[in-house]
């Protein structure tokens, strides 16, 4: 039988519980699912692209019909390499359908065998995404249960130098920190 792979293309900047539970969901209908990173040298992201891959590999080494990769370009040819068949997506609410929509009627303009699959996410994740995830961390407030433990970890560890910073500047200038 004919084996169907799957990419999941995002930019995981960071990896959510959101993302990890579209992995997990995607792995019981895909023999194999290839979780691709967009390196995107417009984006500044907050973490390095060899810092999300690690991180991704980590977190998803139990699942043995998943690997992590990192592709540039255009996403369809990106699939067409890896000989998948299907592109991976989530969609939270009704709010990501039309950009979403628009990405997978582009794909398939440009490749026609390749389908888009949706999934949706368990609902105590559809209001969660990498840049809320990212401004709340910044502005140090609670991630716990948002991203995975390693995650909330490294953000804590890459933000906790400006948060230090901003404290005792405001603490200088009188403001409550
Ligand atoms: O996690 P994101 O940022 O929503 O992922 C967006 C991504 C990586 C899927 C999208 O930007 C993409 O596919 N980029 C690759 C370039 C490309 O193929 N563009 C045309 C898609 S319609």
């Amino acid at each position: 039988m004919k084996k169907v792979t799957a990419i999941y293309p995002g930019s995981f900047d960071p990896p959510t519980n959101g993302h990890l539970d579209l992995i997990e969901r995607g792995s019981k209908i895909f023999d194999e699912l290839v979780v691709a990173i967009l390196r995107n040298p417009e984006k500044d992201p907050l973490f390095s692209l060899s810092e999300r891959r690690s991180m991704l590999e980590a977190l998803t080494s139990e699942f043995h019909n998943v690997r992590v990769d990192t592709f540039d370009g255009l996403t369809v040819d990106y699939a067409a390499r890896m000989k998948a068949s299907a592109v991976l997506r989530g969609i939270r609410a009704l709010s990501d359908y039309e950009y979403e929509l628009q990405m997978a009627l582009m794909n398939r303009k440009l490749q026609p065998k390749l389908e888009t699959v949706f999934m949706m996410p368990a609902e105590q994740y559809s209001y969660l995404s990498s840049r809320l995830v990212r401004e709340v961390a910044k502005l140090g407030g609670s991630i716990a249960g948002l991203v995975p433990e390693m995650v909330e970890q490294r953000l804590r560890e890459k933000l906790e130098p400006a948060l230090k910073l901003e404290s005792a500047r405001k603490s200088k200038t009188g403001k409550r920190a």
